[in-house]
């Protein structure tokens, strides 16, 4: 058996902690949160969504680092090696961890070109480009021909967004270039403090708005919290509204995708997981719960009224980001600051999650050909940015929609449920306790071991069996997708069937050249 390089690893507790809540925190909590608490009946909301985050997110947590630190061990650092170290009994079961490869390359290659606006916007709100907009209507056309879906009075064409693409896109290579101790965890930790300070910085600010309205007294800052949290509890016997909040917790807490499975692999065998996995998916709340939704719904609700605060919390996270958000920073004195430490929380929020769904990709190509990270990274480099074009593209055609649903919503659940079984039923719920606490800080409560093995793989069979239910026979058959975008949506369907056939066949590759090597 020839000696193989030695992996990449981790430089500190803290760094590993940083590096996870910063794949947690994203745009996700900043965005999509407020606006899906707001239009899911508020504070009722937030029953399904902390059922959620403790019957699913933080067992999945547990499951995730476990099983990474584990894979991690055979000097697997990617779900085909990690379920086959498990089950090498069974062939086929390296082939449904391709998933967690596709799953992050495909959310990759849409959430870079998302972030690459909020690099944009920071740098416009600085230097005062858009902070004399006022009216919505033109806000919206500045995002409009910004992203390049119109030429207007700001923007001739796409650009300056695909330059700030290529920025975005370069700062990710040059960050996973430098390894996960020297690239990944030096970014987070200087990152997500950072982070913290905007986010605190704003959320003081909507705060202190008061009553900015004289005409209208009761639009203030009070009645904007009241109005994201006070209880609708009817919104809890709608289905949409436990889906709603179980993919919520999914998607913030970055679990289901595989980028934990592979920042866990980076782990020694002793290292504690149990308490730095419940510190990870703690500071996402955080940062969800209270600045996520401290900020966006009650500066919305102060500046533009009950009303339409309504259809704004049901507007897209685009609307809501790039063109509410702005326009309520721009009513402030010291617009320019505010509109720049916005974007630049968005930025960094998004930053240190890409950086995450990068690796997964980068991991599979060292751990399983046996590359240098040099060549890992340049072979991702070339795939990874022919990939994004058709989201920048055809963004009106709504391909990153499409790219959304499979990647950051569908095989998320898929993802989840095919690692709970595998845990602890494969592996073994009495095996599994003593690995979740191998070298552990504190003990998981009794209780979760019932959970892990029965109620979250119900939960998790519940909400596919919902979701194929209500959404499958649509969503197939594209009802809500215009007739004009139909051959852009099936194109990247496509596109996404021969990526996975792709992978499927390197894992063949691998475990071949593997068994050649007697390295299985
Ligand atoms: N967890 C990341 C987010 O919330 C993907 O945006």
């Amino acid at each position: 058996m020839k000696s193989r390089k030695k992996r990449d690893s981790w430089g500190s507790r803290f760094g590993i902690i940083m590096a996870v809540a910063g794949s947690a925190v994203g745009l996700g909590n900043f965005l999509r949160f407020p606006a899906k608490a707001a239009s899911n009946g508020g504070g009722a909301f937030m029953i399904p969504y902390f059922i959620s985050l403790v019957l699913l997110g933080i067992p999945l947590m547990w499951i995730e680092w476990t099983l990474g630190r584990y894979g991690g061990g055979f000097e697997h650092g990617t779900a085909p090696g990690i379920f086959h170290s498990i089950w090498r009994k069974n062939r086929f079961i390296k082939y449904f961890g391709v998933i967690g490869i596709f799953g992050p390359l495909v959310i990759f290659i849409y959430y870079t070109f998302i972030e690459s606006w909020t690099l944009a916007y920071s740098l416009f709100s600085l230097v005062g480009k858009s902070t004399a907009i006022t009216d919505r209507t033109a806000m919206q056309a500045f995002l409009k021909g910004f992203q390049g879906l119109e030429r207007n009075q700001f923007f001739n064409g796409i650009g300056p967004a695909y330059l700030f693409f290529l920025v975005t896109f370069g700062l990710n290579i040059w960050v996973i270039y430098y390894g996960i101790k020297g690239g990944i965890e030096r970014l987070c930790k200087v990152a997500m403090p950072l982070l913290f300070v905007f986010g605190l910085f704003l959320m003081v600010r909507v705060m202190t708005l008061g009553t900015p309205d004289p005409a209208h007294p009761a639009w203030n800052i009070a009645n904007g919290f009241g109005f994201l949290w006070n209880t609708d509890f009817s919104a809890l016997k709608s289905a949409r509204v436990w889906l709603e909040a179980a993919g919520q917790i999914f998607f913030t807490l970055s679990v289901g995708i595989g980028v934990i499975l592979t920042y866990a692999s980076y782990l020694s065998k002793g290292d504690d997981v149990v308490l730095s996995g419940l510190t990870a998916a703690g500071t996402n709340e955080v940062a969800e719960v209270i600045l996520g939704g401290s900020i966006v719904i009650p500066a919305a609700f102060v500046f533009f009224g009950p009303v339409e605060v309504q259809s704004i919390a049901r507007s897209s996270v685009f609307n809501l980001g790039f063109v509410t958000m702005p326009l309520i920073l721009n009513r402030l004195p010291l617009a320019e600051l505010l509109g720049f430490l916005w974007f630049m929380l968005l930025f960094l929020a998004g930053i240190t999650s890409s950086v995450s769904l990068a690796q997964p990709a980068i991991a599979f190509l060292e751990d399983e050909f046996d590359i240098s990270r040099r060549r890992a990274v340049t072979l991702f480099s070339i795939a990874a940015f022919v990939l994004c074009q058709p989201g920048i593209f055809f963004l009106g055609r709504g391909v990153v929609d499409e790219l959304d649903f499979w990647g950051g919503t569908f095989f998320l659940v898929v993802f989840a449920t095919i690692e709970t079984i595998l845990f602890a039923w494969v592996f073994g719920m009495e095996e599994a306790w003593d690995e979740i606490h191998r070298g552990a800080d504190m003990h998981v409560p009794r209780i979760y071991k019932w959970i892990i093995k029965y109620i979250t793989p119900f939960f998790l069979f519940a909400i596919l069996g919902l979701w194929f239910w209500q959404e499958w026979l649509p969503i197939i058959f594209m009802k809500a997708v215009p007739p004009g975008n139909r051959p852009f949506i099936l194109g990247t369907r496509a596109g996404l069937c021969v990526l996975f056939l792709t992978l499927a066949v390197m894992v063949k590759l691998a475990w071949r050249r593997r068994r050649a090597r007697g390295t299985q």
